[in-house]
């Protein structure tokens, strides 16, 4: 009997830290701060931003037109996804900020705007901050591994 309860508390206490570690695991697993060059507030800033400026063209989530890929008769692109489902994880930081500030044109037709008079440059990185928080690792890692 004594021998029992024994072996129940240690049950019970190996399934407390087998859970305990499981939640600290999914923790890290989710963590959009850890080793990406953003913080969770610029992710919280750059929510809003992009949801004003940018969501009715690429998605409240980022997903982009689900065309993207063809262009439009007139040969223009529709908005591609920015939440690593599209190819925005192929430029660099900076190309990013740059087509952010100064749209695709002007050598290229497209409806991208250029934001640079209506958002600071700090704006702008936390709004990259907020779709690449939206980025699987795996995505965010091969972006950081190709050098910027
Ligand atoms: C009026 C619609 C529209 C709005 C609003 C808009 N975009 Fe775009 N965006 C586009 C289109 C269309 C493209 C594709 C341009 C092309 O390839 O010709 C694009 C392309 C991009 C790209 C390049 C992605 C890639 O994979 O090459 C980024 C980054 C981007 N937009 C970010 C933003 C951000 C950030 C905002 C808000 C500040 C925003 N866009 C607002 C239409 C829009």
């Amino acid at each position: 009997m004594m021998n029992k309860s024994i072996w129940l508390v240690m049950l019970a206490f190996v399934f407390l830290v087998a859970c305990s570690d499981d939640s600290a695991q999914s923790k890290r697993v989710n963590s959009v701060s850890h080793d990406r060059w953003y913080n969770q507030s610029m992710v919280k800033q750059g929510k809003e931003l992009f949801q004003q400026n940018c969501a009715q063209c690429h998605g409240a989530f980022g997903q982009g037109n689900p065309d993207w890929r063809q262009p439009t008769a007139e040969g223009r692109y529709l908005p591609p996804p920015l939440n690593g489902t599209g190819h925005a994880w192929h430029h660099p930081l900076n190309q990013l900020r740059d087509v952010i500030k100064n749209g695709r044109g002007p050598d290229v037709p497209s409806d991208m705007p250029a934001w640079g008079n209506t958002l600071s440059d700090e704006d702008i990185d936390t709004i990259i901050a907020w779709f690449q928080s939206r980025w699987p690792d795996e995505i965010y890692q091969a972006w950081n591994r190709s050098g910027h």
